[in-house]
């Protein structure tokens, strides 16, 4: 078995604090955001239609993006869907800073 490809996403200070993009890795859609010191990354498109949830609103204290399409809250560490009408997470990754510069391990199952 291979191990999951792991990305450079970007430097560290290329993106600011509380701050959420998005990046194509082999053809997924990858959201990765800065809360401080600490990085996230999930898969972009919502669980419950086909919406980037990078659009949505980031909310640094409780570690949250929001759909902007319906409002569920996602967990920028986890994924899971916090809030209705989604039900079901969206994929989370792990993230590591290295010497300045953020990789992203694609680990969860591709959809
Ligand atoms: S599309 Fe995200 S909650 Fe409906």
């Amino acid at each position: 078995m291979s191990n999951p490809p792991t990305v450079k996403l970007c430097d560290v200070d290329s993106l600011d604090n509380e701050s959420i993009t998005t990046t194509e890795i082999d053809g997924r859609l990858i959201a990765y955001a800065r809360i401080g010191d600490e990085w996230f990354a999930i898969d972009d498109t919502c669980s419950h239609a086909n919406v980037s949830l990078a659009d949505g609103y980031l909310e640094g204290e409780d570690k949250t993006i929001e759909c902007p399409l319906h409002g569920s809250l996602f967990s920028l560490e986890t994924g899971e869907a916090l809030t209705l009408p989604a039900i079901k997470p969206v994929v989370s990754h792990t993230v590591s800073v290295t010497n300045g510069e953020v990789f992203v391990t694609i680990t969860g199952d591709t959809k």
